[in-house]
């Protein structure tokens, strides 16, 4: 029995000694959420919302946080269906509001409260930042999907 159990032991091991896994937000290629979805901000990742935020988001783009985001009909469910295909995943927890509504922000997910908590009010505040939606001034790789801890700076 041992020798059966040992290596599997051993293998479990080792994969509890590795560093956590950096989590992969890089973006699937798609041409039509490119060029809708980051003119005004960078694409943000599909894997950061669960695909009820997204079907929510979806359905009101004249009304985007302030913004008209409005786009043909085709493109829209195209967008939609790339979104919710991708949405969500093991680690994105939960992205809904005290009121079980599907929150639109990533930005007021538990999980980004979470990985944020130790960046003070005057640090969200400083106007090279001016929105915690403004991922690109501490994550400079966050177009490319790239948010490890490592590669995050705190702008001035
Ligand atoms: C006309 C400009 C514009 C376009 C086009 C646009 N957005 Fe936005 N988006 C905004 C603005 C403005 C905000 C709010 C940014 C802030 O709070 O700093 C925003 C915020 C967001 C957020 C929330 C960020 C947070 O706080 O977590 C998501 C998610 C998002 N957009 C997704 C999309 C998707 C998906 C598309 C393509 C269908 C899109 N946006 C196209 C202007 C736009
Ligand atoms: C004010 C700077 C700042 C802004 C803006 C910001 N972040 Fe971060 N982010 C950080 C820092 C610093 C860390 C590392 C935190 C730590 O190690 O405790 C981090 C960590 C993360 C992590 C965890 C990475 C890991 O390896 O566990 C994710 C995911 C992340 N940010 C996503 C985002 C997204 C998405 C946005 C925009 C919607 C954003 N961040 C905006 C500074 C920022």
């Amino acid at each position: 029995m041992k020798r059966i159990i040992a290596p599997s032991l051993f293998a479990l091991l080792a994969a509890l000694a590795l560093p956590a896994q950096a989590d992969s937000y890089r973006l699937p290629k798609n041409a039509v959420f490119e060029e809708e979805c980051s003119s005004c901000h960078i694409a943000f990742p599909p894997q950061m919302l669960h695909a009820d935020s997204w079907r929510a988001m979806m359905g009101d783009l004249s009304r985007h946080f302030g913004s008209d985001a409005s786009i043909d009909e085709k493109h829209r469910v195209a967008i939609t269906d790339f979104l919710v295909a991708n949405a969500g995943g093991r680690k994105t927890g939960d992205t809904r509001d005290a009121q079980g509504k599907p929150l639109l922000r990533i930005t007021e997910t538990a999980r980004f409260a979470k990985k944020h908590r130790e960046i003070s009010a005057a640090t969200w505040k400083r106007p090279s930042i001016k929105s915690p939606a403004n991922c690109a001034a501490c994550h400079p790789l966050a177009a490319a999907g790239e948010y490890s801890d490592h590669s995050a700076v705190s702008p001035k």
